[in-house]
C-alpha cells in the first residue's frame, strides 16, 4: 500500500487528546504515518471544542488557513470532527468548502469508511446521536503521544447538565468502563513501561454507579494502586458535589495517588452556583477543600472559574474573588462566560456587560497570579519528585519535568533521562515553571 501521512489537530478537553490518540491508533493501521508538518499531510483531521465560542471561531479560522494548502495539493483531504459536528450535524459541511467529511463523537471507530467514500468524490457527514458500542476501548488501540505517561479514558458523558456547559450535549450520558477492563489496559501499560496514568472522565466522581454491579471510584483508585510499575496516579475531572470523604482517605493512603486536585469551582456565590446548577453551595465546596487540605499535607488544588454568567452581580463576584483567595489555588482556569446554544442558560436575559465581565476576568487573573507565585517561590530550596517527559520546548537545551503536583520544573539534564523519576532541587520560580538541578540521574534511581 502507498505511503501516506496525516496529521491531527486537536481543540479543547483531555477527552478530545484521548480520542486523537484513538484516531491515531486507527490511521496507523492503515499505512498512514504521523506528521506534524501540515504541508506533508495527505489527510488533515481537526478535532474540535466547542465549549465556548472562542473554540469554535479558533476552528474556523484554522480551515481558512488551510484552503492554501489545499489549493496546492487538490488530493489533501480534509475532516473535521469532535464536538463542533457533534452538535453542528452535516450542516457543518455548509460553513466550509475546504471540509471534505465530518464526523461526530460516536463515529471515529467509522473513520476507513468515511475516507474510502471521500477518495470516491463524496462529502461524507457522520455524526451518531446514540452512543456508540464499537469504540475498541482495550488500549491497544490507541497511538499514545508519550511512551511514559498515559490517558486511560474510565467514563464518557455526563448527566450534570450544568446550565452553561454543552458536554453532556456533545459526549452523551454517563457511561462507565468495566473496572477489570481498565486494571487490565493499565497492567498493560505499566508492562510496557508506562509510569502515570490520568484517568479521564468528564466527572470521575461518579464512576461506576451506572454499571451492572456498581463499583465507587475510590475503589478503583485503590485496585490501580496495587499495580507495579505504575508510580503515579492521577485523574480529571471531579465535581465537587459527588468529591466523597472515601476519596479523601483514598487520596491521603494510596502512595500513588498524586497530590493535586483539579476541582472545579466555577462560582463563589451561592446565587450563581444555584443558577448554574451545580448542586453545592460555597459553604460546602469550602469544607470539602478543608478536608482535603488536611488529609492531604502539601496539595495542589487548581479549579475553574467562570465569570460574568448571566445574574452575576458586583456582589457574587466578590464571593467568588473571597473563596478564591481563601482556598489558595495553584492555578485557576478562568473564563469568560460564553452562551451556548442548545444549553438552558441561552434563556437567561440578565445578561453582564462586557466591560464588567472583562474587568472581572482581569482581577481574577491578576488574583490567580499573584497566588501561584508565591505557591512556586515556597519551592525555591526544595527537592521534589519529577517525571521527566523530555526536552523542554521554551528552553529545548534543558529537560522538562512535572512534579507530582503538576508544576513543570525546568533543569539541565541529559536526555536518555526521559520517562525516569528523578530528585530536584528547586533553585528558582517562575510563574508557568520552576527551575532547578536533578540531585539523582536515571542510573543513580535505578541502582537505589
Ligand atoms: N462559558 C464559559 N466557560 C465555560 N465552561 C464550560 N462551559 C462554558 C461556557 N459556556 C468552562 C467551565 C468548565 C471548563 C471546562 O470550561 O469552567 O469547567
Ligand atoms: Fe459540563 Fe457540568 Fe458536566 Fe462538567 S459537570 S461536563 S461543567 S455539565
Amino acid at each position: 500500500m502507498q505511503a501516506r501521512n496525516f496529521s491531527i489537530l486537536t481543540y479543547g478537553c483531555q477527552m478530545n487528546k484521548y480520542d486523537s490518540e484513538q484516531i491515531a491508533g486507527i490511521l496507523s493501521k492503515q499505512s498512514y504515518s504521523k506528521t506534524d508538518d501540515l504541508s506533508e499531510a495527505d489527510l488533515i483531521l481537526l478535532n474540535t471544542c466547542t465549549v465556548r465560542e472562542k473554540a469554535d471561531h479558533k476552528v474556523l479560522s484554522k480551515l481558512g488557513r488551510l484552503r492554501e494548502l489545499k489549493e496546492k495539493n487538490p488530493n489533501l483531504i480534509i475532516g473535521v470532527c469532535g464536538c463542533i459536528p457533534q452538535v453542528q450535524g452535516e450542516a457543518f459541511l455548509d460553513r466550509s468548502r475546504v471540509v471534505d467529511f465530518v464526523f461526530g463523537t460516536q463515529n471515529i471507530h467509522q473513520l476507513s469508511e468515511m475516507i474510502s467514500e471521500v477518495k470516491k468524490g463524496k462529502r461524507v457527514a457522520r455524526i451518531e446521536k446514540e452512543p456508540s458500542e464499537a469504540l475498541d476501548f482495550s488500549g491497544d488501540a490507541l497511538l499514545r503521544e508519550s511512551g511514559y505517561q498515559a490517558w486511560v479514558s474510565i467514563m464518557t458523558g455526563c448527566d450534570n447538565f450544568c446550565t452553561y456547559c454543552i458536554v453532556p450535549y456533545t459526549r452523551g450520558r454517563e457511561r462507565s468502563r468495566e473496572p477489570d477492563e481498565i486494571i487490565n489496559e493499565i497492567k498493560i501499560l505499566a508492562g510496557k513501561g508506562y509510569v502515570e496514568v490520568t484517568l479521564l472522565g468528564q466527572n470521575v466522581n461518579s464512576y461506576g454507579s451506572d454499571l451492572s454491579s456498581p463499583v465507587h471510584f475510590p475503589d478503583l483508585l485503590e485496585r490501580i494502586n496495587e499495580i507495579s510499575g505504575i508510580e503515579r496516579i492521577r485523574f480529571v475531572t471531579s465535581h465537587p458535589k459527588d468529591l466523597s470523604d472515601g476519596l479523601i482517605e483514598v487520596m491521603k493512603d494510596a502512595k500513588k495517588v498524586c497530590e493535586y486536585l483539579h476541582l472545579p469551582l466555577q462560582s463563589g456565590a451561592d446565587k450563581v452556583l444555584g443558577r448554574m446548577n451545580r448542586g453545592y453551595t460555597r459553604e460546602l465546596y469550602l469544607e470539602k477543600v478543608e478536608k482535603l487540605k488536611s488529609a492531604v499535607p502539601g496539595i495542589s488544588l487548581t479549579t475553574d472559574v467562570i465569570v460574568g454568567f448571566p445574574g452575576e452581580s458586583e456582589e457574587d463576584f466578590n464571593e467568588t474573588e473571597k473563596v478564591m483567595r481563601e482556598v489558595g489555588f495553584h492555578f485557576s482556569f478562568i473564563f469568560k462566560y460564553s452562551p451556548r446554544p442548545g444549553t438552558s442558560a441561552m434563556s437567561f436575559t440578565d445578561t453582564v456587560a462586557e466591560a464588567a465581565i472583562a474587568e472581572r476576568f482581569n482581577r481574577l487573573d491578576a488574583l490567580q497570579k499573584e497566588m501561584t507565585l508565591r505557591h512556586n517561590e515556597a519551592l525555591v530550596g526544595k527537592s521534589v519528585e519529577v517525571l521527566v517527559e523530555g526536552k523542554s520546548k521554551t528552553n529545548p537545551e534543558m529537560l522538562m519535568g512535572r512534579t507530582r503536583t503538576n508544576k513543570i520544573i525546568i533543569f539541565p539534564g541529559s536526555e536518555n533521562s526521559k520517562g525516569a523519576l528523578l530528585k530536584v532541587e528547586i533553585t528558582q520560580a517562575g510563574l508557568y515553571s520552576l527551575y532547578g538541578r536533578a540531585l539523582t540521574t536515571k542510573e543513580s534511581n535505578h541502582a537505589g
